[in-house]
């Protein structure tokens, strides 16, 4: 388990690795993996290498300026909430799917930095647009992907303390 330990936000990347396309969609299969409530399998991916597009995505916010330094970016994105049985645990099920993106590119040496969108209705509206989805679906979270510069920036950071777990009472 040490990916989960040791993944951390890479932000800086080495263009001359490549990441293949079945790569790519390989992520998203470990994405859909995630456990959802009821099964409700609320989320799509959509994968941009287009570079122009990438580089439109990282001047939404500061957060999305890293976007600039990769060549891959994948995008978790939430069906539309009138279409699932239990639409209040959908960030949920969004969440865990994105970090299996992250924990997944960890294991296969990609480095990968998640960028917030959800529930900042601003952000949202800009990257639908920006994907032409405009169908009740909508962009959760941006993830750049990219071999790191320095690979030693995997690194176990023990961000744990046992001061954080209670036993039987909180
Ligand atoms: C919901 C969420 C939103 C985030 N948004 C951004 C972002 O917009 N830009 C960015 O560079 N990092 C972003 N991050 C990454 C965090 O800054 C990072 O996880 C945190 O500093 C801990 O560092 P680590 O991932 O290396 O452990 C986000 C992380 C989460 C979970």
């Amino acid at each position: 388990m040490d990916e989960i330990l040791e993944r951390r936000s890479i932000r800086k990347y080495d263009l001359s690795k490549k990441i293949s396309k079945d790569t790519l969609v390989e992520l998203c299969k470990y994405a859909e993996s995630a456990p959802s409530a009821r099964n409700q399998k609320s989320r799509e991916y959509v994968i941009v290498t287009d570079k122009e597009l990438i580089n439109k995505l990282s001047t939404i916010m500061v957060g999305t300026m890293i976007l600039a330094e990769c060549d891959n970016v994948i995008i978790v994105v939430g069906k539309d909430p009138k279409t699932i049985s239990r639409p209040e645990f959908q960030p949920q099920d969004l969440s865990a799917a994105t970090e299996n993106i992250l924990i997944a590119a960890a294991k296969k040496g990609i480095g990968s930095c998640w960028c917030g969108v959800y529930p900042i209705e601003e952000r949202i509206m800009i990257i639908n647009e920006l994907l032409g989805i405009n169908d009740g679906r909508f962009a959760f979270s941006i993830i750049a992907l990219g071999y790191p510069k320095d690979i030693n920036e995997f690194r176990d950071k023990n961000k744990f303390s046992e001061d954080l777990v209670h036993f039987n009472r909180g």
